[in-house]
């Protein structure tokens, strides 16, 4: 069986040939001959080359798969959220050791020498992810809602929007301030009885973010790092749509997130979320269940539920992964009012009855996360 040890040893010796340009690695992950890795610093011309000869070092120790990222050199570590101080230098470097040749100092995962309490296993705190294969399902519409719920029941919870470039969260709870900074911790907006974090906190008039690769996971690390989390029981994260780095990050910065998978009833989407929750597998996420969103719509004149996306993707994919469907939620926006008070877009309230669904959502989790 091929063991992570091996793979950096083969993958080290790969880069340590190439002499060409200073190259190095980092994030090796293993599983089930399945080989994940991030090489930086290799110029976009000699990335075929160096990835062909890394799948076939790796491919004589047995891997099947290899997925390698290429990002770029790692020079100096960027600013924080908002300006905040960058990551403390000091982090230990990541297993697999030294840096390969050429490279300035050691590498280092996301997850490597985090020190939050948050992440450490005594704090009591749950990780839970909301993942989708797809986009447009629902998965923040079902973090917020989900977190709303949570506190409903007396549960001290936080988001992490971690759709670094897609950012919905303070939009969808109608949060317009911004955090307030104190001895250089960002203190998170609370809503609802939310605490929440976002990039889109960071950004002026909504404009795009330019940001690549290492950023992704340097924010995701930031946003532990660098914000004044009060007290937890549950820390939910929005994940962007689809299987890629963020999911990565997230298992190396919290092994022991658990996950939730968001589908619409169609087959099809179904089967794209699977892909997600193969993903959770893959990371060793337990999966919590699966929520379909936008079910069915309960026809005003009539009362009945009409199933107008199909029906049955949540169920057959809760089989799938050998989860339960925990809720069905229906298509329908919430009864808000920009005139009410605490007005949100997307936050349905505690007595409607998507809310109320929400509720039982809550229930349903804390029992298997605390049951
Ligand atoms: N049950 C529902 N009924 C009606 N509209 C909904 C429902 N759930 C979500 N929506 C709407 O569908 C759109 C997509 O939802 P949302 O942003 O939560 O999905 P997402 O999976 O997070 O998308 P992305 O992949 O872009 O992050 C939003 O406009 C949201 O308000
Ligand atoms: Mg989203």
């Amino acid at each position: 069986m091929l063991t992570r040890d091996q793979a950096i040893e083969a993958v080290k010796s790969v880069t340590a040939a190439y002499t060409a340009e200073p190259v190095s690695f980092r994030d090796v992950m293993v599983r089930d001959r399945q080989v994940s890795l991030t090489v930086l610093g290799a110029s976009a011309a000699a990335q075929p080359a160096l990835e062909a000869s890394l799948r076939e070092a790796l491919a004589r120790l047995g891997a099947e798969t290899v997925h390698c990222r290429f990002r770029a050199a790692e020079a100096a570590p960027a600013a924080g959220a908002g300006g905040a101080a960058p990551p403390p230098a000091a982090a230990a470097p990541a297993a697999g050791g030294k840096a390969a040749a050429g490279a300035k100092g050691p590498v280092q995962g996301h997850g490597a020498g985090l020190a939050s309490p948050l992440l450490s296993p005594d704090s009591g705190v749950q990780f839970i992810a909301v993942a989708s294969g797809k986009g447009g399902v629902g998965k923040s519409t079902v973090t917020v809602n989900l977190a709303v719920a949570l506190a409903r029941r007396g549960k001290r919870v936080g988001i992490i929007d971690a759709d670094i470039y897609g950012f919905s969260v303070p939009d969808m709870m109608g949060i317009e301030e911004r955090p307030a900074v104190v001895n250089d911790r960002v203190i998170p907006i609370e809503k609802f009885g939310v605490q929440v974090m976002s990039m889109g906190f960071f950004v002026e008039d909504n404009s795009p973010i330019v940001w690549r690769g290492p950023m992704l996971g340097k924010m995701l690390r930031n946003f532990f790092q660098e914000i004044e989390w009060g007290e937890l029981d549950y820390l939910l994260l929005d994940l962007p749509p689809g299987t890629g780095d963020v999911a990565l990050d997230v298992h190396q910065i919290i092994p022991q997130s658990k996950e939730i998978i968001v589908t619409t009833p169609h087959a099809t989407a179904a089967f794209v979320a699977a892909r997600a929750g193969a993903m959770a597998i893959k990371t060793e996420h337990e999966i919590i269940g699966v929520v379909e969103n936008m079910s069915y719509y309960v026809s005003a004149s009539t009362g009945e539920k009409e199933y107008v996306f199909g029906r049955g993707g949540g169920a057959k994919l809760a089989e799938t992964l050998h989860a339960d469907l925990l809720a069905q939620i229906p298509l329908g926006a919430p009864d808000n009012h920009p005139s009410e008070p605490d007005f949100s877009p997307s936050v349905y309230k505690a007595d409607s009855e998507t809310g109320k669904l929400y509720l039982e959502l809550a229930d349903r989790v804390l029992s298997r996360c605390e049951g």
